[in-house]
């Protein structure tokens, strides 16, 4: 018997595209054309950009051609209606666009098809055309103003490498910059990629604007398009610090081990660390980018009336520009004045994006927080409140602007006296065997920051005693007295009483997905199903929840939409926008069969080099929360569900499914944690999926204190969690009789994806049977699983599935 890896299902499951049918929705089209636009970063502009109409433009680089759509792996691997490159789109808008180097590049790209490489092994880069000095001043000759586009992607069980065509140029690409920038009076640089690149390059070549144009799916060419013409402005804002260099990042000694990572920059990720302790590293700082127009903001100021209210803030956003134009307006809490807790120098509160104003008007701008955004998490007791949300007596200066540097200063929130905002348990910590140091602000003698370090807390817990002592309440089992499904989502019946007509049999099948991906009882290439499975869940009227990939699109056998990345749509900073281009893509999943959506990806971009950082947001959780939570309530909107993803700490794919993700529970709370826990409490995702990787030194998919302690106990999860697809097999560390899917279970995950197969099965089928193999009627000390454990997690996958529009129209026949 084999156990699947990841890798081999997911090679075996990429499918072409099975049916004829190209249609799509033009809203939805049209919608995340306007997305990417809106993420696209412009993040320099001599004012060669907009392109003047009419005006010749040379456009060098394969990438204009061969367009990076979407990043690799799951997330991307979608049967797209249709993709979109640059040059194409530049033509089709009537850009004069220099047709002899345009030629030149097609029939070049026609004999050089882009590599394609076996899962995990795609191609980072494409080699690029060789570009002599003749052709290049040739082409300038014709006109005057260049566009170059270097292109680069990464995915899934593909990190980026610091290596020529990774993170950094290929002598190429630096050749064909350097000749371009050299013979033309301006060179607009598109950077299409999923990942942040070295960038450096930029300065030192003087090119005249530099666009980053993450990959927007089936509408990206057209939407980079619109924004080198104007027809749209570069709305994005960067969702990350961009570096001088990549040694400068504040993860980079602590990233890509294949046993563990310390996550010892603690909570000082991306600009918390820069604005803190290395401003000057900084090349492009965080929520930077540029638009068409100018604003000014003046006049802010705020009121911070009470402890138990919000704290708003008002400033005058002035259009100072020649054009109409958005901004987003971001407000950052400056650093404290007093505190034992050790405080970045900023974090982003609370943000907006403005209306479209007219130059020469203005927009009086109010945006309101919730004043425990100013707090910080103890997880040490030196606040005087172990495992609290504390908001530590000080002053706390709030700095409103157009990125963490363009800031003024509103005011401060005065906080005479601590105030504990909420106390918690220790949950998650570190395991004092294997501790290790984490920074921490420390002053010089004129009271600079600098980086100090100090050794990270570890566990005190008994986890053992925690969970025997919240094992839940059985119901009392009826045996079947003709409750039907339907009954209980119609509201006839109590989903309670429902589950107590379920055998032990049918509690422990609910607990397993669908063995394969691709589940006949779906549409062709779903990743997976759950729920009624069996003949007999079904005979109950439990339907079968059909999930497909995620995050860029419905990943099936036939055409779906393909729509901007991750970090395309955090660089929007809209949330409305979000929302609606979500409820379009909901639609689309009821239109293809899919019941769950696995997205969004919203883990930290702790690090530039993370594969599936074009799936996620952002470094910042805010932000993260924040872009998670539009989507989901777009989706959920329709009827059908989201299933945000990898809970937690997913942070590079390098031997991702048994990396142990080492980090404080000050930096779970604050950063890690915190995006999932607004997600859950703003949008009420119906399911979670817990991510591969170990978090201090349990998989997530076992682990109580994150799905049960803190999911469900402290932020009120009622939904369904269910592992990434196929977990790893392990004996239990602290009950000798369970393992494998009976941890699973006992920790709160309810389904393993997409069912499984193990070394330690019984069963002649070799089906994974831990969870029988766990249960015993006769124990209730908790050696064994209980049967409230079993109705517990019934009560989870139900629920979900009493949402289902299968569900609901049986509901109402
Ligand atoms: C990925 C998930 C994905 C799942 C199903 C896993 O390898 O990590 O993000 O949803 O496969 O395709």
């Amino acid at each position: 018997m084999t156990v699947n890896t990841t890798s081999e299902v997911a090679q075996g499951f990429t499918s072409a595209a099975a049916d004829a049918d190209r249609s799509y929705d033009p809203r939805l089209a049209e919608l995340a054309r306007r997305a990417a636009a809106a993420g696209t970063v412009l993040l320099t502009n001599d004012g060669v950009l907009p392109l003047s109409p009419a005006e010749p433009v040379a456009v060098f680089g394969r990438v204009q051609i061969d367009w990076f759509a979407v990043g690799y792996g799951s997330g991307g691997d979608v049967n797209a209606v249709y993709t979109t490159n640059l040059l194409g789109s530049l033509v089709e808008q009537g850009v004069a666009v220099d047709a002899e180097l345009a030629s030149t590049y097609r029939q070049w790209c026609n004999t050089q098809e882009p590599p394609t490489e076996e899962w995990g092994n795609w191609p980072r880069f494409y080699p690029e055309m060789e570009v002599d000095e003749e052709l290049v001043s040739a082409a300038a000759s014709r006109a005057r103003t260049a566009v170059v586009v270097i292109g680069r992607a990464a995915g899934e069980d593909r990190e980026n490498v610091l290596e020529p065509g990774g993170y950094y140029l290929t002598d190429t690409e630096h050749t064909l910059l350097e000749r371009v920038t050299a013979h033309f009076e301006s060179t607009v640089v598109i950077v299409n990629s999923g990942n942040v690149m070295d960038l450096s390059w930029a300065e030192e070549l003087g090119v005249s604007a530099l666009l980053l144009a993450w990959p927007g799916g089936m509408e990206g060419g057209r939407a980079v398009a619109d924004v080198l013409t104007g027809i749209a402005e570069p709305g994005g804002r960067l969702t990350d610090t961009i570096a001088r260099a990549y040694a400068d990042y504040p993860s980079a000694g602590n990233f890509g081990g294949q046993e563990f990572n310390n996550y010892a920059e603690d909570v000082f990720v991306g600009y918390r660390y820069f604005e803190t302790f290395a401003p000057e590293k900084v090349l492009f700082p965080f929520g930077h980018g540029l638009g068409y127009t100018s604003f000014d903001l003046s006049q802010a100021h705020l009121d911070a009336a009470s402890a138990d209210t919000d704290v708003t803030v008002w400033v005058r956003v002035a259009n100072t520009g020649p054009r109409p134009g958005a901004t987003v307006v971001q407000v950052y809490r400056g650093a404290p004045a007093v505190g034992t807790l050790p405080r970045p120098s900023r974090e982003l509160v609370a943000f907006t994006r403005t209306r479209v104003i007219a130059p020469g008007e203005a927009q009086e701008v109010t945006v309101s927080f919730p004043r425990e955004r100013l707090a910080a998490f103890d997880d040490d007791g030196r606040s005087g409140h172990a495992h609290a949300w504390v908001i530590e007596a000080g002053t706390y200066p709030v700095h409103v602007g157009t990125s963490v540097r363009q800031t003024i200063e509103a005011g401060a929130v005065v906080v005479e006296e601590t105030e504990v905002v909420e106390q918690l348990q220790e949950a998650l910590a570190p395991n004092p065997a294997v501790p290790f140091d984490r920074m921490t602000v420390a002053r010089d003698a004129d009271g600079r920051a600098r980086v100090g370090w100090e050794a990270v807390p570890t566990a005190t817990v008994d986890l053992r005693e925690r969970i025997l002592a919240h094992l839940p309440e059985p119901i009392e089992p009826t045996g079947d007295v003709g409750i039907r499904f339907s009954d209980v989502v119609a509201g006839r019946a109590s989903l309670e009483a429902f589950v107590a007509q379920l055998d032990v049999e049918d509690l422990a099948q609910l607990t397993y997905g669908d063995v394969e991906m691709n589940s006949p009882l779906g549409a062709p290439g779903n990743a997976g199903a759950f729920g009624g499975l069996t003949e007999h869940l079904r005979a109950l009227g439990i339907p079968p929840v059909i999930t497909t990939d995620g995050p860029s699109g419905i990943r099936v056998s036939a055409y779906a939409s393909l729509l901007p990345c991750g970090t395309a749509l955090a660089s929007t900073w809209d949330e409305a926008l979000l929302e609606e281009l979500a409820t379009l893509h909901g639609q689309e999943m009821l239109r293809k069969g899919s019941d769950v959506l696995l997205a969004p990806g919203m883990n930290i971009h702790r690090d530039p080099l993370c594969g599936r950082n074009f799936e996620y947001y952002s470094e910042d959780p805010l932000l993260t929360g924040m872009a998670a939570a539009a989507v989901v309530r777009g989706i959920q909107s329709q009827g059908v569900s989201a299933c945000p993803k990898h809970f937690a700490c997913n942070n590079q794919e390098t031997n991702r499914i048994y990396n142990d993700s080492r980090v404080s529970v000050r930096a779970l709370r604050e950063i890690y944690l915190r995006g999932f826990r607004i997600c859950v409490q703003e949008a009420g995702p119906f399911n979670i999926m817990t991510s591969y990787n170990q978090v201090n030194g349990q998989w997530a998919h076992y682990n109580y204190d994150l799905v049960t302690t803190i999911l469900r106990g402290e932020w009120g999860y009622r939904g369904n969690v269910i592992t990434d697809w196929w977990m790893r097999y392990a004996p239990d560390p602290i009950f000798p009789r369970l393992q494998d899917s009976a941890t699973r279970v006992r920790a709160g995950v309810d389904v393993l994806m997409p069912g499984g197969v193990t070394w330690s099965s019984k069963r002649a089928d070799g089906h994974d049977d831990a969870v029988l193999a766990g249960y015993s009627p006769d124990d209730t000390s908790g050696e064994h699983l209980t049967l409230g454990e079993l109705q517990q997690t019934a009560l989870h996958v139900l629920r979900m599935a009493a949402t289902t529009p299968a569900a609901r129209a049986a509901a109402e026949a």
